[in-house]
């Protein structure tokens, strides 16, 4: 099993992010060439591009492309203040930031763009700043391929030295970030291990990243993989088929409140009843210092047709009312330890992420 062999969610080209259209996979394999920040921004509302940290980082080219598209504006307009190149980075900025709620990973890229655009504002002209953009989007993705090796070996050091029957949701693989990804990238290093016995993937109704994408991923690693439908956890678990769940996160609040996709919270107290340790994988970007606790996490609702309608045939009656979340929150107390690039933590939760809190900051 070797990491390289995961499939890369975008790279940068020429001047161009190029997108591995993941509402594609895994029949076809297409490219979506991103030649401006709209194009990125609507990949990020559309899901050809999804995942916490990948959302993060494409938003990050994104803010590099508008800055790309701003500095060439403004060079049309000859204003000496620059106010041309400023007032297109801050709408892209806004734009982005607005594609989708819940992943803090987002806006928290698109504000250290901006931040980093701002310091560097006296002294550099905007083709300067389209580049440093450009090196800072670039230096993202590093810190997030660094980041990920350190969550899979935190992760691994857990469940060293035993065979491994793991359970996860959605899909937290190389598709979802830089590199081999956050829970995922657990579950590849304990294979790596020769320790992965059986890996059940929910196929994470309604879009199907499970399905689609995390059964894809590890079949291509030769990890043995199960898949299951998202009702059929608590039977597995009851059965004594599954040793532990591992899951990613969208947003981690002071108190370990964790965001993630729908369906993830019934996991949650599925474990607890069967007495299975219950973990979630995540990079100290995904944690929302300011948020007390997950009642005010945005949850992010998407359009009823994607329950409506599968495959293009539409399996309900048209009129019919639908509540379709894309995300739910899972509280602390259901939740064993939570696997970061600083170490695993464990409850108390509030006071292992104040510590992060100060880490970060420091
Ligand atoms: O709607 P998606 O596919 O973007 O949701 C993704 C998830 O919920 C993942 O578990 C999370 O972003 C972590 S990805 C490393």
């Amino acid at each position: 099993v070797t990491a390289a062999a995961a499939a890369e969610a975008m790279r940068w080209e020429n001047g161009v992010l190029v997108l591995l259209d993941q509402t594609k996979l895994p029949t076809q394999i297409e490219y979506i060439r991103c030649d401006s920040f709209r194009r990125v921004a609507e990949a990020i509302k559309r899901l050809e591009v999804r995942g916490a940290p990948a959302i993060g980082i494409a938003a990050a080219y994104a803010m590099a492309l508008a800055a790309q598209e701003a500095a060439l504006f403004a060079k049309t307009k000859n204003t000496k203040d620059n106010d041309a190149f400023w007032d297109l980075l801050y709408s892209a900025a806004r734009e982005l930031k607005s594609t989708r709620p819940t992943a803090v990973n987002l806006s928290w890229a698109v504000t250290k763009m901006l931040t980093a655009a701002e310091t560097a504002k006296a002294a550099a002209t905007p083709d300067g700043l389209a580049a440093l953009l450009k090196k800072i989007a670039d230096d993202l993705a590093a810190t997030d391929r660094e980041v990920n090796k350190k969550i899979a070996a935190n992760g691994a050091a857990i469940f060293r030295n035993r065979k491994m029957s793991f359970l996860t949701h959605c899909n937290t693989g190389a598709l979802a970030t830089a590199a081999v990804g956050t829970a995922l990238g657990v579950i590849v290093a304990v294979g790596e291990q020769g320790n992965v016995v059986n890996v059940f993937v929910d196929e994470t109704r309604p879009l199907l990243q499970g399905a689609r994408l995390t059964a894809w991923e590890l079949s291509q690693l030769g990890i043995p993989v199960t898949l299951i439908t998202d009702n059929t956890a608590g039977w597995v678990m009851k059965q004594g088929k599954v040793d532990a769940v591992i899951v990613g996160a969208d947003r981690i609040a002071q108190n370990g409140d964790t965001a993630n996709k729908i369906g993830t919270y019934s996991l949650a107290v599925l474990a607890m009843e069967h007495k299975i340790p219950f973990y979630v994988a995540a990079p100290v970007s995904t944690f929302d210092f300011s948020l007390p606790s997950g009642g005010s996490i945005p949850i992010e609702e998407r359009a009823p047709e994607e329950v409506t309608v599968l495959n293009g045939k539409r399996i309900a009656p048209c009129d019919v009312r639908v509540y379709n979340p894309a995300f739910d929150i899972t509280p602390h107390d259901l939740i064993t330890g939570i696997i970061t690039e600083e170490g695993v933590l464990s409850p108390p939760f509030s006071a292992a992420i104040a510590q992060l809190k100060r880490k970060s900051e420091a």
